[in-house]
């Protein structure tokens, strides 16, 4: 399988004084891949995960996504490469509240100039598989959370994207609303779609993803199979408060792309 992402001696400095938040790290993900990004908070995960979907770039290194070198372009060709290649989902789903769930999904195909006809046979048939078409016509906030988050599905799989990336997807979800996130994620993976999948939740990698790569400090820790992944210590969790400026960033420019219908 071609790789999807290639990540060479990627390092992030937020602050030159300290050591990076992230690296250096190397990683090659290959197509239909999907792989869990573990680490206690603050080890780098949401950092390593925007620099996959070109919301930041490294301040070393090569970063390649579906065959494109991200740290060489510039801000409108990481936009436009987001709009193409790229569908994302966060913690807090990132819907725009007057919107109405349909208009929410579609709105990626629209910043990517989609064909209208198309793009909204498409979004009705990814609700409709998603178990929310009932939905299309109602604003996000008559929503529970976890139908919240297949709508932030369907928006992240509208333009079929190359990459799926999911930062702590099931964090603010009760049990139950959790499972479902999980099972759509094992679903999508099995269709083909290639996932990565962010959250400190060892459980949750080991449902959703054959590898996981373990972050420690912004090093990786541990690349292999997540069955034999260590657990986290006790305690350990929580999302990163970076998800939020870099989803309105996804939004605004689109960064949803979608797959399977
Ligand atoms: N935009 C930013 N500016 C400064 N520091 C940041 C920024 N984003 C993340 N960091 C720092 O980088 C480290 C890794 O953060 P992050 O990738 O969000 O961790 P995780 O997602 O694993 O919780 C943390 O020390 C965090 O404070
Ligand atoms: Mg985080």
């Amino acid at each position: 399988m071609p790789s999807v992402i290639q990540l060479e001696g990627v390092t992030r400095e937020f602050d030159a004084s300290g050591p990076p938040a992230l690296g250096p790290v190397s990683l090659d993900v290959p197509a239909g891949a999907a792989v869990a990004v573990t680490g206690p908070s603050g080890s780098g995960k949401s950092t390593l995960l925007n620099l996959i979907a070109g919301l930041d770039r490294p301040s070393s290194g090569t970063v390649t996504v579906a065959g494109t070198r991200l740290d060489a372009l510039g801000e409108g060709g990481l936009a436009r490469f987001r709009r193409e290649h790229i569908g994302m989902v966060f913690q807090f789903f990132h819907l725009l509240d007057d919107l109405t769930v349909l208009d929410n999904v579609l709105l990626p195909a629209q910043l990517l100039g989609a064909p209208r006809a198309a793009s909204r046979a498409r979004a009705l048939e990814l609700l409709e598989n998603l178990g929310i078409d009932r939905h299309a016509r109602a604003y996000p906030g008559r929503l529970s959370g976890g139908e919240r988050q297949r709508v932030a599905v369907a928006r992240a799989l509208i333009n079929r994207p190359a990459l799926l990336l999911a930062d702590e997807p099931t964090g603010a979800l009760d049990s139950a609303a959790g499972a479902e996130v999980r099972d759509l994620l094992v679903e999508l993976h099995q269709d083909g779609q290639t996932v990565v999948l962010v959250t400190h939740d060892p459980a949750l990698a080991r449902a959703c993803a054959d590898r996981t790569v373990r972050l420690t400090d912004g090093r990786v820790a541990y690349d292999g199979p997540s069955d034999a992944a260590p657990e986290a210590p006790a305690g350990a969790g929580a999302a990163g408060a970076g998800a939020s400026s870099a989803a309105v960033a996804s939004v605004a420019t689109g960064a949803s792309e979608g797959v399977r219908g």
